[in-house]
C-alpha cells in the first residue's frame, strides 16, 4: 500500500455545471463559465440546450460561453444520457416554452422516478406524459403556466429547481416547501442573475415573469468528486491529500461533518471571497491513527446524498458498527446504490445488512479486503469510483465492471487516484 500524497483540484461540480448552462440559456445576454465540468453528464445537457437552439460554444477546459434567447422546437427527441439532473430540471424549464419535446434517457434513466417532477407541472397548467411506470420518455407540452403552492413528497434539489424553472414563466408566485433542505444551487445562481426569490420560515417564494441576467459564472470543484480523495487518503496510512477550489456550500458539506463523526480530522480552509455566489476552499485529509463507527442519518444525509457510496467503503474501516439511515432516495439514484453497494462490499469480505433506507456496516480498522473479486457496478460512476478506493485495501486488485463510467461525472478518476500514488 503506497500512501497517497499530493494536491488535486478535482473537477467542477456537476449540479452547478448543468445549472449554469441550463440558465444561461435563458437569460438575457452571454453567459460565460469557466471551470465547467467536461463529462457526459453535463455534455448531455448541453446537448439538449444545442437542439432547443442555444448551443454552449468555446472550451470546455477553459471559457464556455452560452447566448440566452428563446428555446426553439427540437428537431428530434432530447438524449438526457444518464442525467437524471439534465431531465428533471429541462422538463421543467420547457414546461413554460409554447413548444412540444420529448426527453428520453440511457436505461438507468429510463428506470427513475419522474413523477415527481411531472405531478406539480401538470397542476402549474404543463401537459407531461410519462411512460406507465411513470418513468421517461417524458413528453412536455409547455405553455402558459400558472403559479402554484407545492409541498414537495422528497427533499430533491432536481425537482425543486425543476418548479423555480417553471415558475419563473408562471403567472403569479410559486411558493415552495422542501421537508428539508435540499442543495440550494440554482436559488444562489438565479439571485446572483437577478432574480427576486425569498426565503422565509422554509417556504421559498419566487415571482414569475422575471427576468435573468445573463454573468460570469465561475464553476468550483466538485465536493462529491473530492470525497473519493479525501476517503482514498483516510485509508491508506501515511497519506496527505489536499483538494484544492472544492465547493464548500453547506448544503453539500454533509461529508465533512461524516468524516469528523467516523473521528477523521480534516482541516478546511475557505478561499474565496465573500461575494462568491457559491464558497470554495481547500480540504486537507491525512490518514488517521482509527476511525470510529458512525451513526449517520437526518439532514447529515441528504447533504451527503451522494456520498453515502464511498462513506459505506469508509465504515468498513471503522471499528464497530455503522449505521447509515434516511437514505432510501439512493435505491432510485443511477442504480440502487444501497444494493449495489452491500453486494460489493460482501465480495470483499465484508458483513453488511441492507435495510429499506440504509446500511449496517461492520467495520474492522485493520481488515484486509479479499483480493481479485469482480465487482458489479451497474454502470453507476459513484460506485465504480467508491469501489476503486476500497481496491486500495484489498489483497489483490479486484476487477471493477465498466470502469469507464467514471466519466458521467469525473473523466480523470482513475489517473487523478493514481498519480496521488504515485508521487
Ligand atoms: C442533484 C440533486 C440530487 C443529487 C444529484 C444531483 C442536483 O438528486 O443526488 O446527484 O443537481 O440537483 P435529487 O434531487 O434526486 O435528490
Amino acid at each position: 500500500m503506497r500512501p497517497l500524497r499530493g494536491s488535486v483540484r478535482p473537477p467542477g461540480d456537476k449540479s452547478i455545471s448543468h445549472r449554469a448552462l441550463l440558465l444561461g440559456a435563458i437569460a438575457e445576454g452571454t453567459t460565460t463559465v469557466t471551470g465547467i465540468l467536461d463529462s457526459a453528464d453535463v455534455r448531455s445537457s448541453a446537448g439538449c440546450l444545442a437542439a432547443l437552439g442555444r448551443p454552449a460554444r468555446g472550451d470546455w477546459t477553459g471559457t464556455l460561453t452560452i447566448e440566452g434567447g428563446p428555446l426553439l422546437a427540437p428537431a428530434g427527441p432530447l438524449d438526457c444520457g444518464n442525467s437524471g439532473t439534465t431531465m428533471r430540471l429541462l422538463t421543467g424549464l420547457l414546461a413554460g416554452w409554447p413548444l412540444e419535446a420529448t426527453l428520453v434517457g440511457d436505461a438507468s434513466l429510463s428506470r427513475r422516478p419522474m413523477e415527481r417532477v411531472a405531478a406539480p407541472l401538470r397542476s402549474m397548467g404543463a401537459k407531461v406524459e410519462l411512460a406507465p411506470g411513470g418513468t421517461a420518455p417524458v413528453r412536455v407540452a409547455g405553455g402558459a403556466l400558472a403559479g402554484i403552492e407545492h409541498r414537495t413528497v422528497v427533499a430533491s434539489a432536481q425537482v425543486k429547481s425543476a418548479l423555480l424553472l417553471a415558475g419563473l414563466r408562471a403567472r403569479g408566485a410559486t411558493r415552495l416547501r422542501e421537508p428539508a433542505r435540499s442543495r440550494d444551487h440554482t436559488e444562489r445562481l438565479l439571485r446572483a442573475m437577478g432574480v427576486r426569490l425569498e426565503e422565509a420560515g422554509g417556504l421559498l417564494t419566487l415571482e414569475g415573469g422575471q427576468r435573468l441576467r445573463a454573468r460570469a459564472i465561475d464553476v468550483p470543484a466538485d465536493p462529491s468528486s473530492a470525497a473519493f480523495l479525501l476517503v482514498a487518503s483516510l485509508l491508506v496510512p501515511g497519506s496527505d491529500v489536499r483538494v484544492t477550489g472544492v465547493g464548500l456550500n453547506p448544503t453539500r458539506t454533509g461529508i465533512l461533518d461524516a468524516l469528523a463523526a467516523f473521528g477523521a480530522e480534516v482541516e478546511v480552509t475557505t478561499t474565496s471571497g465573500p461575494e462568491a455566489v457559491e464558497p470554495s476552499g481547500t480540504i486537507r485529509a491525512v490518514a488517521p491513527r482509527g476511525l470510529r463507527a458512525a451513526d449517520l442519518g437526518g439532514e447529515l444525509v441528504l447533504r451527503a446524498i451522494d456520498e453515502v457510496p464511498i462513506l459505506g467503503v469508509l465504515a468498513a474501516f471503522a471499528a464497530g458498527r455503522t449505521t447509515i439511515r434516511d437514505a432510501a432516495e439512493l435505491r432510485v439514484k443511477e442504480s440502487d446504490r444501497l444494493a449495489v453497494l452491500a453486494r460489493g462490499l460482501r465480495r470483499l469480505g465484508v458483513t453488511v445488512e441492507e435495510r429499506p433506507d440504509g446500511l449496517v456496516v461492520e467495520g474492522d480498522p485493520e481488515r484486509t479486503l479479499a483480493g481479485g473479486v469482480t465487482l458489479e457496478t451497474e454502470s453507476d460512476h459513484r460506485l465504480a469510483m467508491a469501489f476503486g478506493v476500497a481496491a486500495l485495501r484489498a489483497a489483490a486488485p479486484p476487477t471493477i465492471e465498466d470502469p469507464t463510467c467514471v466519466e458521467v461525472s469525473y473523466r480523470p478518476f482513475w489517473s487523478d487516484l493514481a498519480r496521488l500514488s504515485n508521487s
